[in-house]
């Protein structure tokens, strides 16, 4: 059975911790799901870690619904939630095209968009239709040139203009929120505030879950950020197991008969002119 956003919510009732994961494909679904993960992400995020962007702004609702659909192929259990890009839900209109192809055509449950006060109506139509919506706070990616990659909310200001804004995506019918680069004292407190639950980034141990990039946690990337922990070493083990197939390849051991196609001798032969 699928994970479903009622089991999120009873999730957070219950105090049981979600780990969320990023997966842009069909083999790192069926791993992170048989890992154990309930929640995946298709994050726009595959414009840096897949596509090898500066940013998450180049990613496409095409490229969207492709990666999309290998996660939902990939998995059988978890809930697959799917990022809107960059203006692709600037206009209601446009926030319903955009969700009506990732759910029909890629198949996920729910989407995800950045944004406050100004997505609110957004998210609100979204939900009445419908459509499960989770929303994002605090650094949003999209926005990178406005804001800067760094912690949000730091002044009283913010941090009260983020919790407004919270309590209005709640109120919209968002049924999660991620909150990126939050402080945690302020994470903490949303948490607390909200019913549905909070999956944070870079936002501390008070959020309901945590969300994480793929190729951050297994050490896919050269660098992480400062929030992501490598877990494993992935990167080195790839690089180590191209190493020794290059070697084999220059020292004439692969392949050998094993992984070789073999034909009937004499059948040799006869195509060679060799027997009559
Ligand atoms: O695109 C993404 O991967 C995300 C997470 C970092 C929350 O939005």
């Amino acid at each position: 059975m699928r994970t479903t956003i009622r089991d999120m919510l009873r999730m957070k009732e219950a105090g049981e911790r979600i780990a969320v994961l990023t997966s842009y494909d069909y083999p790192s679904a069926r791993l992170a799901e048989r890992a154990g993960v309930r929640v995946l992400l298709v994050g726009d995020s595959l414009g840096e870690v897949v596509q090898g962007h500066d940013s998450t702004l180049a990613v496409t609702l095409d490229d969207m619904v492709r990666h999309a659909a290998a996660v939902v192929r990939g998995s059988e259990q978890a809930l697959v939630i799917c990022d809107l890009p960059f203006l692709t839900y600037a206009t209601i209109e446009d926030a319903v095209f955009a969700a009506r192809r990732v759910m029909q055509e890629a198949g996920v449950h729910a989407v995800k968009l950045e944004g406050g006060a100004p997505v609110v109506p957004v998210v609100r139509h979204l939900v009445e239709r419908g459509v499960p919506v989770v929303g994002h706070l605090g650094y949003t990616p999209q926005s990178k040139h406005q804001v800067g990659i760094r912690v949000q909310a730091k002044e009283a200001a913010s941090a009260k203009r983020l919790i407004e804004d919270a309590l209005a995506l709640e109120a919209a019918g968002a049924f999660a929120i991620v909150l990126e680069l939050v402080p945690a004292p302020l994470a903490r407190a949303v948490s607390e505030r909200l019913h549905i639950p909070t999956i944070g980034i870079g936002a501390g141990i008070g959020c309901d879950g945590q969300v994480q990039v793929w190729h951050d946690i297994i050490g896919l990337c050269d660098k992480s950020p400062r929030h992501a922990k490598r877990f494993g070493e992935i990167g080195a083990a790839i690089e180590q197991a191209i190493a020794a197939y290059v070697a084999e390849v220059q020292a004439g051991t692969f392949p050998t008969d094993a992984q070789s196609s073999k034909m009937d001798e004499e059948q040799l032969a006869l195509a060679l002119g060799q027997r009559a």
